[in-house]
């Protein structure tokens, strides 16, 4: 695995798994002993930190080195509240400490929230803390309010939304864009895109495993969601070939500028 160095200077692992209504135990066990899975994203929203915290005791690999992201929502709005997730979110893991919590949708509570999450990493109960879903605005707005710089702003980017101009405005400040939905979850069709077929064709990837090396390319951290051994296997051989120039270009051709969510930026 590839890490990038987090403003805290932590590193994150630079593939992990998205789990998202990915509620298999065996899966997750298999993704982290079999496959080489550290990073492993997933949030009080999803309920199933509970099934994590099982895959993590069950694993072979040590606590260390594993990287767990969750994330902070609704519910857990306000200061108290969000402490109090924390606590909620480290018993379902099984956790002494989380690797990185997530103000999961800016909330328009989210500067008590994350007053919340430096509190916690005062306390050492959280290695790194960052946001998700934030726009220029929104993240600027924070930024200017904060303590600690978020570490990472985890947002929707794929081939067909790749967000230059807000991942310039995250990294002028010391902040990394994690992609979710990396692959579009599967929209636009995606997995038979013509462009991303001819350029795997030169490698022998797939198009997916092309689109996910476009947003590795561009120094994103990506966390693509499968169910499945074979593609979560493909998903995390990216480290193997470079993307020339012209297959970059290429693929920026795809980019259709809007979210394909319904997000607003
Ligand atoms: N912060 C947020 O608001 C937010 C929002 C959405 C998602 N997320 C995070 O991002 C993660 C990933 O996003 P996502 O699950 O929406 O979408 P995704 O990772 O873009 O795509 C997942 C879909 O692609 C399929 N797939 C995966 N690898 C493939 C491959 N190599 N070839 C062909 N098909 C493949 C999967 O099916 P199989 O399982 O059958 O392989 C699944 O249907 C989530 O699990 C979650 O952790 C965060």
């Amino acid at each position: 695995m590839k890490y990038i160095t987090l403003n805290n200077g932590i590193k994150i692992p630079r593939i992990g798994l998205g789990i998202y209504a990915l509620n298999d135990e065996d899966i997750i066990v298999k993704a982290i002993d079999d496959i080489g899975y550290r990073l492993i994203d997933t949030a009080r929203m999803y309920g199933n930190e509970k099934i994590l915290g099982r895959a993590i005791k069950r694993c072979s690999v040590d606590r260390k080195d594993l990287f767990i992201t969750t994330k902070v929502y609704g519910p857990d709005r306000g200061y108290i509240k969000t402490k109090e997730a924390i606590k909620d979110s480290l018993n379902n893991l099984g956790l002494d400490y989380i690797d990185l919590i997530l103000i999961h949708e800016p909330y328009r509570e989210y500067k008590e929230m994350y007053k919340a999450l430096e509190k916690s990493v005062k306390e050492g109960i959280v290695k790194s803390i960052g946001v998700s879903n934030f726009n220029k605005k929104q993240y600027l707005d924070l930024i200017r309010n904060c303590e600690i710089i978020p570490t990472i702003n985890q947002v929707e980017a794929h081939v067909f939304y790749s967000r230059k101009e807000l991942q310039k405005v995250l990294e002028e400040n010391g902040t990394v864009m994690e992609a979710w939905s990396p692959l579009a979850a599967g929209k636009n069709n995606i997995f038979s895109n013509k462009i991303l077929q001819e350029i795997g064709d030169k490698y022998n990837k797939t198009p997916a495993q092309i689109a996910l090396k476009y947003l590795l390319s561009r120094n994103m951290v990506i966390i693509p969601k499968s169910g499945n051994l074979d593609r979560l296997k493909q998903n995390i051989n990216l480290f193997n070939f470079e993307l020339s120039n012209d297959d970059i270009r290429k693929i920026e051709a795809l980019e259709k500028k809007k979210s394909l969510f319904g997000w607003y930026d």
